[in-house]
């Protein structure tokens, strides 16, 4: 398959700076600049969860990444909403009607469909979704999953997931 032209343009972003932060924010807003007919773009992290009820071994959750769009729910469960499905399912999840989604959750309530992709570390364990929504209803095809999939794996070979973290003096 050739590489779709926002594969290569996310390649140039991640090989001008390949740590993780710097490299997410820009691809999420090469996609927000690219794409028509969409209402947020962004990622969602992997961390280990904070419940309290399970100290010695919190479940995972997805937390709020770089996005563009509106205001976001900065915390989703393993499995829960689509993000979280495909997170804990590792697959690709093209929703074309949220509402019909089992336990969809509404960050945007104008929000109809949306897709949500699985990102990896080198040794194959999910890390990260890529979820971008629409307010339209069937918005994503088969065909843009597998376009997204691609960015998704140009990320995946360049990024440096452990190459930030906010220095605290
Ligand atoms: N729709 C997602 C939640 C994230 S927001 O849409 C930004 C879901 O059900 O996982």
């Amino acid at each position: 398959m050739t590489q779709s032209l926002l594969a290569k343009q996310a390649y140039e972003l991640i090989q001008a700076d390949s740590s993780w932060l710097p490299a997410l924010s820009n691809v999420a807003a090469l996609l927000w600049e690219s794409m028509d007919n969409v209402s947020w773009v962004g990622f969602y992290l992997k961390q280990n969860g904070t419940s309290t009820s399970m100290p010695s071994s919190p479940a995972p959750e997805l937390v709020l990444g770089p996005f563009q769009g509106k205001i976001a729910c900065t915390r989703i469960a393993w499995g829960k909403g689509v993000c979280g499905t495909s997170a804990a399912t590792n697959t690709t999840q093209l929703v074309s009607d949220v509402h019909a989604f089992p336990g969809h959750i509404a960050c945007d309530s104008a929000s109809n469909s949306e897709v949500v992709i699985p990102l990896h570390t080198a040794s194959g364990s999910v890390i990260a979704v890529l979820d971008i929504d629409s307010t339209s209803l069937s918005r994503f095809s088969v065909q843009d999953a597998a376009m997204l999939e691609d960015v998704v794996a140009t990320i995946e070979k360049l990024i440096d997931w452990t190459a930030f973290e906010p220095q605290i003096d």
